[in-house]
């Protein structure tokens, strides 16, 4: 007896995306290593919390094709590609990152709809939100980037936004606690 619940196309779009969320955090360690490298302690700490996010959506996607008792299938992660060339580099970067994860999501929104997965339909709207609040959240971080003179910012308005990313909640520690329930 069959008891797969995900039809094939949906079930390959949705193993597509378990790896381009691990792409993500590919992404987010290759330029938390970069800020690190470049002293920026605060900002590496904000993207080594964001990779182990993207880490708990790929398990997410993983979990819920293992619960439709459909297959996964663990395919090699492309590399990051190439390290930023400035703080408003790495963030624009990011946010353009971003923009194309919720492209991606959009369209598995739009096949489950089309093929009436309810179910699917369903999980996909916590990545819909989950979107919108990163993109939120990196388009505030250019904003202040911008503010302090985009590619022009002087060290000193750099520091400042590296401090203060620091000196937020503990935030690395916070994404240790993160569990796939509780993103
Ligand atoms: Fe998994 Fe940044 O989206």
């Amino acid at each position: 007896m069959d008891t797969n619940r995900l039809s094939k196309s949906l079930c390959a779009a949705l193993n597509n995306q378990m790896t381009q969320e691990a792409h993500a955090a590919q992404i987010y360690l290759s330029y938390a290593s970069w800020a690190n490298s470049h002293g920026y302690d605060g900002i590496a700490n904000f993207l080594f919390r964001h990779a182990n996010e993207e880490r708990n959506h790929m398990m997410k996607f993983l979990e819920y094709i293992l619960e439709r008792g459909a297959t996964v299938k663990i395919d090699a992660i492309p590399g990051p590609g190439e390290a930023p060339s400035s703080v408003m580099d790495c963030f624009e970067k990011t946010f353009n990152q971003e923009v194309e994860n919720t492209k991606s999501i959009y369209k598995i929104v739009k096949q489950s709809f089309d093929e009436s997965d309810w179910a699917t339909w369903n999980f996909l709207q916590w990545f819909v939100k989950e979107q919108t609040e990163e993109e939120t959240l990196i388009m505030n971080m250019l904003d202040k980037l911008k503010i302090a003179g985009g590619e022009k910012a002087s060290g000193e308005s750099l520091y400042s936004i590296d401090r203060d990313l620091k000196s937020t909640p503990d935030s690395a520690q916070l994404a240790q606690e993160k569990t796939v329930e509780e993103p």
